[in-house]
């Protein structure tokens, strides 16, 4: 059995007064003991967020962003060692902000993931298709290439430890979601791609998450799907009372 991750991805949003006050309006509204809980705030105030965390086991934190190099001139990156010393759980690796603004590549992410996964951090790799590849026909050809791709160099023996984002470029920020069964259908394609660039046996280990204007209004319906293991929340997670109520989606 997959444990479902619901994550939220708060990009370039709160200080760390804010993060912290977040968390303390959050926690006690969270009850679903059944999924992991994520949350990657920016960089700077992951520590007030650690600290604001401490003593409970419910919701872990990660960064939005690592570098591959142990250390060394690499300014304004943060490396494996780093996220650890601060008690980082996971990483994002590849979003589609980092691909399309900041010159990640597929062979950028797989380096940052690799790391990531080398080091006990959780990668959670971003992959998803643009409008006009939609549009074209394509995404799925994209898709594979791009998943094949950011996993390139992963050891198979540790793959059942990676994390996939599918999040399509154009239901990102836009309230547009791909429908439940897009997303599935999306979903299963990828783990059969998983289970050809690993086995089908770690394909059925790896976690799938969902991302792209995720609500509490459709978190159900998507959580409903075979393939989707969870949810990477951008908009919606942050605000403390909508991010508990994703958190909660089966109790409701
Ligand atoms: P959104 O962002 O939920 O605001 O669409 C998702 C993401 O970028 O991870």
């Amino acid at each position: 059995m997959r444990k479902p991750i619901i994550a939220g991805n708060w990009k370039m949003y709160k200080t760390a007064k804010e993060a912290k006050a977040f968390i303390n309006e959050s926690l006690p509204l969270m009850k679903n003991k059944d999924v992991d809980v994520v949350v990657f705030p920016p960089a700077i105030a992951i520590p007030a967020v650690a600290e604001a965390l401490a003593g409970q086991e419910l919701v872990k934190y990660g960064a939005q962003n690592v570098h591959w190099a142990a250390e060394g001139a690499y300014t304004g990156e943060l490396s494996v060692g780093m996220l650890k010393d601060a008690g980082c759980a996971y990483a994002l690796c590849g979003h589609s902000e980092r691909r399309q603004y900041f010159g990640d590549t597929d062979d950028t992410v797989a380096r940052r993931a690799c790391a990531a996964l080398a080091g006990g951090i959780i990668p959670v790799i971003c992959v998803g298709e643009s409008l006009e590849q939609r549009e074209q026909g394509i995404a799925l050809s994209v898709l594979a290439e791009q998943l094949a791709g950011s996993v390139a160099g992963i050891p198979a023996g540790q793959a059942e430890n990676i994390v996939i984002a599918y999040e399509p470029v154009w239901a990102i920020g836009t309230g547009k979601t791909a429908t439940a069964a897009d997303a599935q259908e999306v979903i299963g394609f990828l783990r059969k791609e998983l289970g050809k660039l690993f086995s089908d046996a770690v394909a059925e280990k790896i976690r799938i998450l969902y991302g792209g204007s995720v609500k509490p209004g459709n978190i159900q319906e998507l959580m409903s799907q075979l393939d989707i293991d969870g949810a990477l929340v951008g908009g919606a997670s942050l605000e403390a009372v909508s991010f508990a109520d994703i958190v909660n989606y089966s109790n409701k």
